[in-house]
């Protein structure tokens, strides 16, 4: 279709990153040319695995999946199971898919590459997971910044992180990454300071029990186990926002200039701070219209019920 939002979503699926590719599909304004796969949330395993459930789940079993790396550039993995869940789903269990045809070659950083020289300028690519992939796609093609249409990521905290006081968990996974990606591309960052605005409530969550629509039940079901007693964490919709905003930029409004990551010390590893310049390379996200995306979010996936 004409005039849709070419994008490649590169994932570390976990419970937001279900409901972002749930999204992702959902959106007659993008259309959904690739994924790539990280370990972050849970390890690449499950990651990969997870997504190629959710897509088959979703009927979007036609959607090439590249896994990726299994680790950060530098020093070792750590995941977020603590809030996702042993698999990285919660409580959502979801059929193999019959073939295995989706999942492809080659490895998701060459894929980047690929995806990114054959239409060069064109592509949206959005990363909700550690940067690990695409810091190696530069390492492999260094002047491929030049050729990426739009680059939108979920990461990075003006404030507060979420896995350190100063760092949020897709930076602070792989802050080396994160530091390369971040002095080589211009790109838009969605971080904590609008996507913690945004969550799944209990109510909606009530509001689902007995539909059994697809996008229903990945929403009840993944986020089921943060409205249990003494849940850790709250179902935010980091990654979908991310989403959102690369097709929808006026959801939120931004701060121009241009973001640091800290790697230099262990207790300050991926901290991002904004130097704020009008001509700088980098767009922070610093309000969104939480009303607005809920909606959005609710009404493209047949919650509204
Ligand atoms: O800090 C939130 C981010 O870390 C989200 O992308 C979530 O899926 C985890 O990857
Ligand atoms: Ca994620």
């Amino acid at each position: 279709m004409a005039g849709r939002l070419r994008v490649v979503l590169d994932v570390d699926t976990g419970v937001d990153d279900a409901m972002a590719l749930a999204l992702a599909t959902r959106l007659p304004g993008i259309e959904l040319v690739a994924v790539t796969t990280v370990a972050g949330n849970v390890g690449i395993d499950n990651t990969t695995a997870n997504t190629w459930r959710v897509l088959d789940w979703l009927g979007a079993g036609g959607v090439p999946i590249h896994r990726g790396l299994s680790r950060p550039l530098t020093g070792d993995a750590i995941d977020a199971s603590h809030i996702h869940g042993a698999s990285g789903l919660g409580g959502l269990v979801l059929p193999d898919p019959a073939t295995d045809t989706q999942l492809r070659r080659p490895f998701a950083p060459e894929a980047i590459v690929d995806l990114v020289n054959a239409e060069p300028g064109a592509l949206t690519l959005v990363f909700v997971g550690p940067l690990t992939n695409l810091a190696a796609a530069i390492a492999l093609e260094p002047t491929l910044p030049s050729r990426i249409g739009r680059l939108v990521v979920m990461g990075g905290s003006l404030g507060r992180g979420n896995m350190t006081p100063y760092a949020e968990f897709n930076i602070g996974a792989d802050p080396e990454a994160a530091r390369q990606v971040f002095a080589a591309c211009a790109l838009t960052m969605v971080g904590l300071d609008v996507t913690q605005q945004v969550t799944v409530t209990r109510e909606l969550s009530e509001r689902l029990v007995g539909q059994t629509t697809p996008e229903a039940t990945i929403v009840r079901e993944a986020t089921a186990h943060f409205f249990r007693e003494g849940a850790v964490g709250s179902p935010h919709l980091h990654d979908p926002l991310a989403v959102g905003v690369a097709l929808d930029p006026s959801l939120c409004t931004t701060k121009r200039g241009t973001v640091k990551i800290e790697t230099a010390t262990a207790w300050c590893a991926g901290r991002t701070t904004l130097e704020e310049n009008a001509d700088g390379p980098h767009e922070v996200c610093v309000t969104v219209d939480s009303a607005r995306f809920l909606d959005l979010f609710t009404e493209r996936l047949g919650l509204s019920g």
